[in-house]
């Protein structure tokens, strides 16, 4: 007897690694377990031991035995099902797996909406830079450093005089810089504000709009309001205009439209008030003018801002916020 029961243990599982098919485990098998193997012709030997090690000796060979039976029958399987696996792997007959066509997301399809209603009603759509100065952010629209309107914007801050626009309105002094009036357009775009809960998120989108014209009234906003709101919604959806302050408008009017879901009723969307606000407007300041060097007694005008998610909520259906941004597909594929 001169290998020891684990060396042959531990010779088997070795050439096991490498056999590769069931054929291979089956002919490892019999060269060790079969009637001139390895392990078989270890425990016939047995009887040549000395008399008080051969119960240890049966035993330890009989587990081994067993261990390795088990262990072959196993590989045996594992390899047959894979090979079987493997022959099915590629089906060429199957019909290919579609291609997922992307698709717009709701945001930029409401705030394309919205800016093709104005479209139509003679509006141009103009674009700015989201990195934006201080002064078209706030000292052109009248708010000065330090004036407390600051505190009505949380702003990201790039530098002392660059912020994350808080809002579309510098685009208003951008387009008036570059142009003399009549101005008509609308402003798409993503804004920053430093909050972040169930209802605001650090960044969303609005669209600005701004006309300059010579007799403007608050007469003409309601009126370009109203077509908008009846062609986002329907004509049964009635507009409320209520006092407001932006430092940059005088007057200025929050403009609430009577609540879609349950048309003034009271329900949960409207916090029971019948009632949802969904933009900011009013007549341009005269110091936003002057800013921008309109000649203040020929020109007046009106602007407006309204946030697009606000707007897609609404026209969805949708009452979580927070389900724009987090890219679930199930989410994204139903607009
Ligand atoms: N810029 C304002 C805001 O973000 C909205 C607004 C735009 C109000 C234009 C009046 C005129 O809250």
């Amino acid at each position: 007897m001169n290998r020891s029961i684990e060396a042959i243990k531990e010779a088997a599982l070795r050439e096991l690694a490498s056999a590769g098919t069931p054929d291979a485990v089956k002919a490892l098998s019999v060269r060790y377990l079969g009637r001139k193997g390895a392990v078989t012709r270890f425990l016939r030997n047995i009887s040549a031991l000395p008399a008080e090690e051969r119960p240890r000796a049966g035993k330890e060979a009989n587990a081994v035995k067993k261990a390795l039976e088990a262990t072959f029958a196993d590989a045996e399987q594992r390899l047959a099902e894979g090979a079987g696996a493997a022959d099915d792997a590629i089906d060429v007959s199957l019909p290919g797996r579609p291609a997922t066509p992307g698709r717009r997301h709701p945001v930029t399809l409401i705030s394309g909406e919205i800016c093709d209603i104005f479209a139509r009603l003679g509006f141009d759509i103009v674009e700015g830079p989201e990195v934006e100065k201080d002064y078209y952010n706030f000292e052109a629209l009248n708010i000065p450093k330090n004036h407390p309107a600051r505190d009505m914007q949380d702003t990201f801050y790039v530098s002392d005089d660059v912020v994350l626009r808080t809002h579309t309105s510098p685009i208003q002094i951008r387009t008036m810089e570059k142009q003399p009036p009549p101005v008509r357009i609308v402003a798409p775009g993503k804004v920053y504000r430093c909050d972040s809960d169930l209802t605001h998120t650090p960044m969303f989108h609005q669209v600005e709009g701004l006309l300059v014209d010579r007799n403007i009234s608050f007469g003409d906003l309601k009126g370009i309001l109203t077509a908008f709101v009846h062609q986002m919604f329907d004509d049964r959806t009635a507009l409320r205009f209520r006092p407001s302050f932006f430092p940059f408008t005088e007057p200025s009017a929050e403009v609430d439209i009577l609540c879609v879901m349950c048309r003034g009723e009271g329900c949960r969307v409207c916090s029971r008030t019948g009632w949802l606000e969904v933009l900011g407007s009013g007549m341009v300041h005269p110091a936003v003018f002057e800013n921008v060097g309109y000649d203040t007694s020929e020109y007046t005008g009106f602007a407006f801002g309204m946030g697009v998610e606000r707007i897609a909520m609404l026209k969805y259906g949708i009452d979580d916020l927070r389900k724009f941004f987090e890219n679930d597909y199930r989410f994204l594929r139903q607009f």
